[in-house]
C-alpha cells in the first residue's frame, strides 16, 4: 500500500473508532495514562507549543498555564470531540485538521512539540518525527509517549506478527521501534523512561538539534 492510502486507512479508522474511543480507554486512562500525560505536559519548555494527534483532546487538561497549544489530527471525528471539550474546559488551543507527516506550518515556528500515542499509527513515523523536527526550532523540546514494540524474547515476535491484525481493527501498530525512529529522525534523545513492565510503554524526550 503507498503511504497516501496508508494514511487514508488511518483516517478511516480513526473516524470509525471515535465515538467509542474514550470508553475503550476508560480504564487504561484513569489507572495510568492520565498520570504519564500531567508529567510529560509538566516538562515542557517554552510558549508556541505544537500537539501531534491531539485525537479526542485528553492532553487538554494538562496544558500549563500561559502557553499557545496549536493541535493537529488526522480524524475530523477524533477532533470534533477535541473541538467539543476545548470548548467546555474554556481551553484556549488553535485545532487544525492536517497529516503529521506533511505539517501544514512554517519551519522553526514552535518552540516544542508533544505527541502522545500517535507515531504508533502514522503511516511513516520517521517521516512524521522529521517534520516535527523541521517545525521545532533548533534547541526545541520534543516529547513523546508512546506504546512500543516489547524487546522480550517471544513477545517482540507475537507483537510483529499480531501487528497487521491489530492495525485493521484499531489504528495503531502494537510494534513500532518508536525510539529508533525518533534517532532515525534526527532528534537527539536525552532520556527514555520505561512506564509500562518490559518497556510497552516509554516516555521519550528528544530535543531538535
Ligand atoms: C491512539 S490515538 C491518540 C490520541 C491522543 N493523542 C491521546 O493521547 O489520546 C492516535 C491519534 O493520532 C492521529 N493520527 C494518526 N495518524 C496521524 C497523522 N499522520 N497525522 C496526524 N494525526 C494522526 C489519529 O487520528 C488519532 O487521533
Amino acid at each position: 500500500m503507498t503511504n497516501r492510502r496508508q494514511t487514508q486507512a488511518a483516517r478511516r479508522r480513526y473516524n470509525r473508532i471515535a465515538p467509542v474511543y474514550d470508553a475503550l480507554e476508560a480504564i487504561v486512562e484513569r489507572v495510568a495514562f492520565s498520570r504519564w500525560r500531567r508529567i510529560l505536559w509538566s516538562r515542557i519548555e517554552g510558549k508556541q507549543l505544537l500537539e501531534v494527534g491531539i485525537g479526542t483532546g485528553k492532553n487538554l487538561a494538562y496544558h500549563p498555564e500561559g502557553v499557545r497549544v496549536t493541535a493537529i489530527d488526522l480524524s475530523d471525528r477524533m477532533m470534533k470531540r477535541a473541538r467539543h471539550r476545548a470548548t467546555r474546559g474554556e481551553v484556549e488551543v488553535d485545532l487544525a485538521l492536517g497529516d503529521a507527516q506533511l505539517l501544514p506550518f512554517a519551519t522553526d515556528v514552535f518552540d516544542a512539540a508533544l505527541a502522545t500515542f500517535v507515531f504508533c499509527s502514522v503511516p511513516d513515523p520517521v517521516l512524521g518525527l522529521q517534520e516535527v523536527r523541521r517545525v521545532v526550532r533548533q534547541g526545541g523540546q520534543v516529547l513523546l509517549l508512546e506504546h512500543v514494540r516489547v524487546d522480550v524474547f517471544g513477545i517482540g515476535t507475537l507483537m510483529d506478527f499480531l501487528d497487521p491484525i491489530v492495525v485493521r481493527i484499531m489504528g495503531p501498530h502494537i510494534a513500532r521501534r518508536t525510539v529508533a525512529n525518533v534517532s532515525r529522525a534526527g532528534l537527539r534523545i536525552e532520556e527514555v523512561q520505561v512506564l509500562a513492565p518490559g518497556g510497552l510503554v516509554k516516555s521519550i524526550h528528544a530535543r531538535v538539534i
